[in-house]
């Protein structure tokens, strides 16, 4: 069985490490997992003023393929020691929709940043704030990918073998992880 994985982005940079490590996992996820990648760059800043007018469509579009998918994957850097700015604002987007479109959504999350933890904290708000609105989080293995300017080529690939190898690892789990989630919420 094909597990569609709904990639998302926190950093709208060009050359973000973070959309290169979500194409990364991609490109290590074992048979059974596909992953398309979604776009959050249009999604206006949250104002219950514009809510009210209709929801706006690049957030109908976000919350339509999160459904539509079978498990999430997150990549995001982390802004001052928390969530960035975007995948914040996009997140609180869909927590206004009824149903929660987030609800037993299996996901795991990893982070790239130029700093020394990896991102650490931003993961860790982040998987707080998706437990918040049901998502089911895979635990580990846990990908932080620190110092990730001396890791990523100018091309965009990871050329750090251990963090390949985590990667890799985290891959497989998480699709364990999506098809037990999935039998458990059937
Ligand atoms: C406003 C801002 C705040 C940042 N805060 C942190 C931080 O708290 N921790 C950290 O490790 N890196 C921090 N960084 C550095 C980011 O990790 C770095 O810019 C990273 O490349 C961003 O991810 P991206 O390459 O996917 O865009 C910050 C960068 C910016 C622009």
């Amino acid at each position: 069985m094909e597990i569609r994985v709904l990639g998302i982005c926190g950093s709208l940079r060009q050359k973000s490490y973070n959309m290169s490590a979500l194409k990364t996992a991609g490109a290590l996820m074992p048979a059974g997992l596909k992953l398309e990648i979604t776009a959050i760059g249009d999604i206006p800043m949250y104002n219950f003023d514009l809510q009210e007018k209709g929801f706006p469509a690049p957030v109908t579009k976000l919350r339509d393929e999160i459904l539509a998918a079978d498990a999430l994957l997150f990549a995001s850097p982390e802004n001052n020691w928390s969530v960035g700015a975007p995948l914040k604002n996009a997140i609180d987007w869909m927590s206004r929709f009824q149903p929660q479109p987030f609800v037993n959504k299996p996901a795991a999350v990893l982070s790239a940043s130029t700093g020394l933890l990896g991102g650490s904290r931003g993961q860790y708000d982040l998987r707080r704030i998706l437990g918040g609105l049901g998502v089911q989080w895979l635990a580990k293995p846990e990908v932080f990918i620190n110092l990730a300017a001396g890791k990523f080529g100018a091309d965009g690939k990871l050329n750090d073998e251990a963090a390949r190898k985590l990667m890799t690892e985290q891959m497989a789990a998480f699709q364990d992880w999506s098809v037990r989630m999935q039998r458990a919420f059937a």
